[in-house]
């Protein structure tokens, strides 16, 4: 939803500026543009489309113009308000044309304020929000562009995280947020901004997360941090561990495929340091992040959270449900903060994002918090306001996730998900220690099954090159396989733009049922080894009425042979822990087809990576 990054040091600022953007490109990338203070003054280029027509912009120009600064700021875009144009991209000019300004967020007072700016003179070009905040600057402007910026702060509503450069005030780069994500990156002489890390570690892995409404002020040699009241204060920076190459695609065709790949590794790392060993048997160990005997004590579970994070939280209903017997509920976060929601303080409200940063899932978090609730985070992204808003905060170590599609932060969430009711389960003693240990061992085997599914993914691609021209997908299945089914058709008409829906088995003959022909392939989730014989029934439904249809089950599992006309193999594990594994061939299918249908699964039209806005 908008990537910004700033650069002051020594380097031309333009070539680190669009590096920082090409890592943020999954932010938003219907249109670019940088500012940079050079020699005549402030240097604005800017591009509709992608990236790289920018680049060539760029690269047309003589040297000793755009190249030749060493402070600027560069945006790319994810349209909000405006059709994707120059015009509306960023960065955003005052009317001398000597203050510019990026922005990742919402106005909200945006019409107010420029009905307001017009009348006070201020000459809009664009059909953004953000251009109030470049004219707001102009407006208290007295030759302090640091005042000035604390000053359009009272006037501002909504969500920012802003870059701001100065033509009079050349050696400094301005940056403050407000729900919108905003990292300062410390260097030797040179200092950065940027919306996420990887933006920043081919120059620093030393950075701070800027708290709501604070301002940091960057100079070559210095990084100095305000409140919005003007008052300086001093702040400990946190240290990145993940190396630049995680964020780099490694040999792969795309970072999607990557990440699939880099969910062995990912799961292993999440689980290892929550796993100890008391008196020769294995145990969870989730006392480091708080989570002790006090949570015991909760009478409800209550999951919210959006997209792929919501389909972790409905799978994580059956398992809390399963091991806990605690009254679970999963909520779309978008929908649970306007349903004048019943809190209990015994409730224990677990919310899942991989960004930290999505709208709607921080109002959901808020509204908790403030009926008493108590808050337990599952995040990938340190630092994020999820997690620091949380009271207690569950990592998944999936590192930076690039593609939009979610792969490993989902698999990694599902990890945190189980270790979490898994250890509640023991708290409440609703699960015996057998029970507790045959997980442990099963949640183990997860990385080396994960790896022979990935060994076997000729056999989707395969699949896919028979199939990806189908109109209809369908996938369906029952308890935890509906879960998977809904993560699976969302993947699908994510990055392929297949027309793809997940039903609950059961329901097929209540309606969608009508749907099915020969131009729909149905693709069942059979891992719940008590409903075989109903799923049984379910696939000969559809290929009743001509559907193509796969099986996705386990290897010892014979059953579908006869009935489906694919069927795809997953290793053995607890039913309530196959979600990990039956998404992985359907993660593949979903780049597969992407590809095949000669798409960048990367960056699918109209999405972005974090959700900041509404
Ligand atoms: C889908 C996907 C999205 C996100 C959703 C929530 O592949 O990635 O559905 O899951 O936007 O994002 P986070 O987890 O950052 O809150």
């Amino acid at each position: 939803m908008c990537g910004i990054v700033g650069y002051i040091g020594n380097e031309e600022a333009a070539p680190v500026l669009i590096k920082g953007l090409k890592r943020l490109e999954y932010r938003g990338y219907d249109s670019a543009g940088i500012a940079v203070l050079g020699k005549p003054g402030l240097l604005i280029r800017k591009s509709k489309g992608a990236l790289q027509n920018l680049e060539a912009k760029i690269a047309g120009e003589l040297a000793g113009d755009i190249l030749d600064g060493s402070v600027g700021i560069g945006h790319t875009r994810w349209a909000t308000h405006g059709e994707p144009s120059d015009i509306n991209s960023h960065p955003h000019t005052d009317v001398s044309g000597k203050i510019a300004v990026v922005h990742n967020g919402i106005i909200e007072n945006h019409a107010k304020l420029k009905a307001w700016l017009t009348e006070h003179g201020a000459n809009f070009r664009s059909e953004t929000d953000t251009e109030v905040i470049a004219h707001l600057l102009n407006f208290y402007y007295k030759g302090d562009i640091l005042q000035a910026v604390i000053e359009a702060l009272k006037r501002l509503t909504g969500s920012y995280a802003l870059g701001i450069i100065c033509e009079n005030d050349p050696d400094r780069i301005i940056a403050v947020r407000k729900e919108s994500p905003l990292v300062v990156g410390a260097g030797a002489g040179e200092n950065l901004i940027a919306s996420d890390v990887p933006a920043l570690l081919e120059y620093t892995r030393d950075v701070y997360y800027l708290e709501d409404r604070e301002i940091a002020v960057l100079y070559r040699d210095r990084i100095a941090f305000y409140n919005d009241e003007g008052d300086e204060h001093q702040r400990e920076s946190s240290h990145i561990d993940w190396d630049a190459g995680a964020a780099e695609k490694g040999g792969y065709e795309h970072f999607m495929i990557k990440e699939i790949h880099e969910q062995p590794k990912a799961l292993r790392d999440t689980l290892r340091a929550r796993i100890k060993i008391d008196n020769n048997s294995k145990t969870i160990n989730l006392e480091e992040i708080g989570f002790d005997a006090s949570w015991a004590k909760a009478e409800r579970v209550v999951i919210a959270a959006c997209g792929t994070a919501y389909h972790a939280g409905v799978i994580g209903k059956y398992a809390f449900e399963k091991f806990t017997r605690v009254h679970t509920e999963a909520a779309i976060a978008s929908e649970y903060r306007y349903s004048n929601p019943i809190f209990n303080p015994k409730d224990i409200f677990l919310i899942i994002s991989q960004s930290g940063e999505t709208a709607d899932t921080l109002a959901a978090m808020r509204m908790a918090k403030k009926g008493g609730a108590r808050i337990i985070a599952i995040t990938n992204a340190v630092g994020s306001t999820l997690a620091r808003e949380a009271d207690l905060v569950m990592y998944t170590w999936a590192g930076p996730e690039i593609a939009v599609a979610s792969t490993k932060a989902f698999t990694t969430q599902l990890m945190c998900v189980y270790l979490i009711a898994l250890q509640l389960g023991r708290l409440r003693n609703t699960i015996s220690d057998a029970e507790l240990a045959a997980h442990i061992a099963a949640l183990e085997s997860l990385p080396e099954q994960a790896e022979r599914i990935l060994s076997e993914k000729e056999n989707i691609q395969r699949f896919a090159s028979l199939q990806f021209n189908k109109s209809k997908v369908f996938y369906m299945g029952r308890l935890f396989d509906y879960a998977v089914s809904m993560e699976s058709a969302l993947k699908l008409k994510e990055i392929s733009y297949t027309h793809s829906e997940a039903f609950a088995a059961g329901e097929l003959k209540h309606g969608p049922i009508a749907l099915v022909d020969d131009t729909t392939l149905v693709t069942a989730l059979c891992t719940q080894s008590a409903l075989f014989d109903k799923m049984d029934s379910n696939i000969k439904e559809v290929k009743a009425r001509f559907a193509a249809t796969a099986v996705i089950t386990y290897d010892d599992v014979d059953y579908f042979n006869n009935t489906a006309d694919q069927v795809f193999r997953i290793p053995r594990t607890p039913d309530s822990l196959s979600p990990i594994l039956a998404i992985i061939p359907c993660q593949l299918y979903a780049y597969y087809c992407s590809v095949l249908r000669g798409l960048d699964p990367d960056k699918p039209r109209n999405l972005a990576k974090s959700v900041t806005v509404e």
